[in-house]
């Protein structure tokens, strides 16, 4: 499952030097608490961009699709294309930007809709899908507050009547992205960016239009209200098994706390990221550890030797600050991280030789190493931790347990009331 590699050199995990598995079960849980949530009248869009945020995009869409959801999101045409090429039929949306210059490629392909904002781009749109004996579905957004694609209403009226006169487009939706909503407790600003499209959908269907879709949910908007779900939610983030953020769980908690309802769904981290270890070496007291030397052991040391750095996604700030799992116990970065190398502490941790496995995100025995205390080491976001694993790190789909009846019940209904108190 290598996407970057074009011939694999190895053909499963125990070949592998470094490797990230992806859990069916877990993204097959997750599709189910979605579902559950948003019911079954609503489009589940599950966002595959930027490689399916690192965890493999041709192999998550088919194992999203295959758990229930309806629709593929992606953010540019290539990605799209690559669906398409690999035999995925699922309904694609492209939310990102579209050049005139891509239309024609994506005209070549059934089944892909568009975010739309400028009048050039629609005519070459219908030009592009005429040609190609199509008709491509868009969707106008609507400029609410982030200021970073989208139309105002008046605007977006006057691209409606352009899309309306041409043959080979036609106008299935409009579209909204909230600016802050995962990033506070205090959702007023996102309120009034929801308050906002619905005057635009008013104002659309007075003039006459009929919008088979209003969509502007995220994850943190599917999560929090179910008012956003209108129909159709694009899912990023919840459907990897992270949360958006601490604020949005602790809104998720404050709801619970206020009102006695709520949803708190229960999800399942997909990805791991492991390595071997490649070598052991002993490093006597007062012996330097890596770059710079910004490492002196102060007693004879084991150090094992890991083959990626950051190249391969795994930061820098992470040096002399992070730690790996390895036998179930944390082994501390020693040192700068390097470009493909990295060197760990592993003078406590019994049997590590050539060949052992580190845990570099995920669990090991009792231990687990999560996005969010990456990203908190790193100064970013979980979304970039994963979305910035290299590509020429291995995804396997991993076919763990299936769950059981029980616990998929449990999955769906989140936590009660009473299972908080
Ligand atoms: C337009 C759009 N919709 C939906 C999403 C999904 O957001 P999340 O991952 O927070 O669910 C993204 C992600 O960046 C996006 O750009």
């Amino acid at each position: 499952m290598n996407s970057a590699c074009p011939q694999p050199l190895a053909q499963s995990i125990a070949q592998e030097a470094f490797w990230c598995e992806v859990s069916q079960r877990a993204i097959w849980s997750n599709v189910e608490i979605l579902r559950h949530r948003v019911g079954s009248q609503v489009i589940l869009g599950i966002v595959v961009k930027s490689d399916a945020y690192g965890h493999g995009l041709v192999e998550c869409a088919r194992e999203f699709v295959a758990a229930g959801a309806d629709w593929l999101i992606v953010n540019f045409a290539y990605e799209a294309v690559k669906l398409r090429q690999a035999g995925v039929t699922a309904p694609i949306y492209i939310c990102g930007n579209v050049s005139a210059a891509q239309v024609a490629t994506i005209a070549s392909y059934p089944d892909i809709r568009m975010a739309l904002y400028d009048a050039d781009v629609a005519r070459a749109a219908a030009a592009a899908a005429r040609a190609a004996g199509r008709v491509i579905p868009v969707h106008i957004l609507i400029e609410t507050g982030t200021h970073r694609q989208g139309l105002t209403i008046e605007e977006a009226l006057e691209l409606a009547a352009t899309v309306s006169q041409l043959d080979g487009i036609v106008l299935e939706g409009i579209s909204t992205h909230y600016a802050d909503i995962e990033d506070t407790t205090d959702h007023r600003f996102a309120h009034q960016q929801l308050e906002l499209l619905n005057q635009a959908e008013r104002a659309f269907r007075q003039a006459g239009y009929d919008l088979a879709i209003v969509q502007s949910a995220n994850s943190a908007a599917t999560i929090l209200w179910n008012q956003t779900h209108a129909s159709m939610v694009r899912v990023g983030i919840a459907a990897y098994g992270l949360w958006p953020s601490k604020e949005t769980y602790a809104k998720v908690l404050q709801t619970f706390a206020e009102r006695g309802e709520g949803f708190l769904p229960n999800l399942q981290p997909v990805l791991s990221w492991r390595a071997r270890v490649v070598q052991v070496k002993s490093v006597p007291a007062g012996g330097y550890v890596g770059y710079g030397r910004t490492f002196r052991a102060t007693q004879p040391m084991q150090i094992a030797v890991l083959p990626l750095g950051y190249h391969e996604g795994y930061d820098r700030r992470l040096s002399n600050l992070g730690y790996v799992l390895i036998n179930g116990l944390r082994a501390p970065v020693c040192g700068r991280i390097c470009m493909n190398m990295m060197m760990v502490d592993v003078t406590p941790i019994p049997n590590v030789q050539v060949g052992t496995v580190a845990t570099l995100m995920g669990s090991d025995g009792d231990e687990r190493i999560s996005a969010e205390q990456l990203a908190n080491w790193m100064g970013t976001i979980n979304y970039e931790v994963v979305a910035r694993i290299h590509p020429s790190v291995p995804r396997y789909l991993v076919a763990d347990a299936p769950l059981s009846p029980a616990a998929a019940a449990d999955l769906r209904s989140g936590r009660t009331t009473a299972a908080l108190a």
